[in-house]
């Protein structure tokens, strides 16, 4: 299981502290969510920042793209130091030629499903996908509340990757924290986002670790 904190939660007059931060706390790779104020209501920050944020970390760059026409900027973002480049199914028209032009960048391409956008849709490009990101909340803000019926989506598609991408990592994005890690994990989740959850802790390094700890039971220790 990796983690990718959300930096939307982040202290943005400190963020090379935050991210530092993260890194030492062990996150396995740093989630930028991307938002133009047409896809969703907010807004957040472009290629620029990527590019300044680069210098900050090695980890990987897991690049959330929720904005219209995405493939107008998937070659700026990749530029800026994205590593891993996901944009909405419903953002775009030519999802598979999308697909195979962000690879074609040399980066990690995946697919984003909103809560109303069944993983079906997906059975016909799940070989071009290196991620799939499963929204379990409707996106545009961090701290909303996790929507029940994501753990069905999240059983469909790993099963849909099991037996036709096994290499495809399933990502799950909105309301994962204490309540409810274990469960996403325990359904087949390999990479879990989280922004409120681990920024509102009072030491959200610890909170990292202990939200980790949740999601991977240690075996039973052998008594002497
Ligand atoms: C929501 C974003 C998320 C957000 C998650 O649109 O895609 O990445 O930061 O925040 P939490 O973990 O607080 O739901
Ligand atoms: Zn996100």
């Amino acid at each position: 299981m990796k983690i990718s904190p959300s930096l939307l939660s982040a202290d943005f007059s400190r963020i090379a502290d935050d991210i530092a931060m993260l890194d030492r706390a062990g996150a396995d790779y740093m989630h930028l969510d991307i938002m133009d104020g047409r896809y969703v209501p907010n807004i957040t920050w472009g290629p620029k920042i990527v590019g300044d944020l680069r210098k900050c970390t090695a980890k990987t760059f897991d690049a959330h793209l929720m904005i219209v026409e995405p493939e107008k900027y998937v070659e700026d973002f990749r530029k800026a130091g994205a590593d891993i480049i996901t944009f909405h199914l419903e953002a775009t028209v030519h999802a598979q030629r999308l697909l195979a032009f962000v690879r074609s960048l040399g980066a990690k391409a995946g697919i984003s499903l909103n809560p109303s956008t069944p993983v079906a849709l997906l059975e016909d490009v799940i070989e071009d996908l290196d991620l799939l990101l499963i929204m379990s909340v409707n996106p545009g803000f961090g701290g909303q509340k996790y929507i029940a019926n994501s753990l069905k989506k999240v059983r469909e598609a790993r099963a849909l990757i099991d037996e036709r991408n096994p290499q495809c990592e399933l990502e799950i994005d909105g309301g994962i924290g204490r309540a409810n890690i274990a469960e996403v994990v325990a359904a087949g989740v390999d990479v879990v986002v989280m922004g409120s959850s681990i920024f509102s802790a009072a030491d959200p390094a610890a909170e990292l670790g202990a939200l980790r700890a949740l999601a991977e039971p240690q075996p039973a220790v052998a008594r002497a």
